[in-house]
């Protein structure tokens, strides 16, 4: 018999799968069963870090129940012989979905028409009111082109625009080809992008990826959207580009330090701003639990994990 816990209330399905290894503990009082613990499923806002694993001696598998891993520390799992899994592919459509988005209202400067609506200011159609940017024949730069870039590719591609991409690994000519996708080093596309898209995982190496200093060196009058981890961002630095340029808006769905928003950004009209929903679906948050679920259910049972992190 095992005992798992869960940071956060599961689904029924994962609930009976996991209630046949043992006890089940769920989000009111599973700190208080982390000793016996042999299974963690967790969220991106619970840090599991050395201080949680210490009072979880007996863990064996951690299942982050999203995609991202900034939040769990790998060496430690790794030293603690503790598997970590995540659910690529299921939230991936959501995701890009998301993306699009933003990047519709910000172009289309939806949020400020929306703001405008709603004070009383809309007197009936104007010919020069409400002006946004082309979204068609609009150059769109993808940072980091996993899964959710490339799905990302494939709708602005439908929204016919012509598409760059810079990523740690280049994708495979044909499938560049087959995306219409073109590799540009990143200071072409900074220089060059009408609109930045982020989809870059957060680690060191991409932390403040956007600074001031590269920031500033974007294209005159273009977006940024992110919907990947808000410490690709310094958003100090984010609210002075969109308040003097060169940056025409930006379009979040993640912050630097969430919950906080930066306080400079909330006062922004050129700024669209979500609270994390960018796989917030009923199906693919039910696919998200399962797959950790899972996940546990095969470590648990000897078997192998279905989406591992490699330690
Ligand atoms: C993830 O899975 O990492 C997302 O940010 C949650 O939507």
């Amino acid at each position: 018999m095992s005992t798992i816990v869960t940071t956060f209330r599961l689904p029924p399905a994962a609930i009976s799968l996991l209630e046949g290894l043992g006890e089940l503990y769920g989000p009111d009082d599973w700190k208080a069963h982390l000793a016996d613990a042999e299974g963690l499923i967790a969220l991106l806002t619970v840090r599991v870090d050395e201080d949680l694993l210490a009072r979880a001696p007996r863990l064996r598998v951690v299942a982050n129940a999203v995609v991202g891993f900034d939040n769990v520390d790998l060496a430690a799992c790794r030293t603690r012989g503790v598997q970590v899994t995540n659910t690529p592919d299921v939230l991936t459509d959501a995701t890009a979905d998301i993306a699009m988005g933003l990047l519709l209202a910000a172009v289309r400067r939806m949020t400020q028409a929306e703001a405008s609506l709603r004070a009383g200011e809309f007197k009936g159609w104007d010919f020069w009111d409400y002006l946004g940017g082309d979204v068609s024949g609009a150059r769109l730069g993808i940072f980091g082109m996993g899964r959710i870039g490339r799905a990302v590719a494939r709708r602005a591609a439908a929204f016919g625009m012509r598409i760059q991409y810079n990523s740690r690994t280049r994708l495979p000519s044909e499938e560049e080809r087959a995306l219409g996708v073109e590799w540009v080093d990143w200071d072409t596309l900074l220089t060059t992008s009408d609109v930045l898209s982020l989809h870059a995982p957060a680690s060191p190496e991409t932390r403040h990826v956007l600074n001031r200093e590269s920031l500033r060196r974007m294209k005159p009058g273009s977006y940024l959207i992110n919907t990947a981890r808000g410490t690709l961002i310094d958003e100090e630095a984010l609210v002075e580009v969109l308040r003097d340029g060169p940056l025409a808006g930006a379009g979040l769905d993640v912050y630097e330090r969430e919950p906080t928003v930066h306080p400079g950004l909330l006062t922004l009209p050129n700024v669209t701003l979500l609270p994390h929903i960018g796989s917030a679906t009923p199906a693919t948050r039910e696919a998200m639990a399962m797959l950790a679920a899972r996940n546990v259910y095969a470590v648990l049972t000897g078997g192998s994990p279905l989406t591992p992190i490699p330690g």
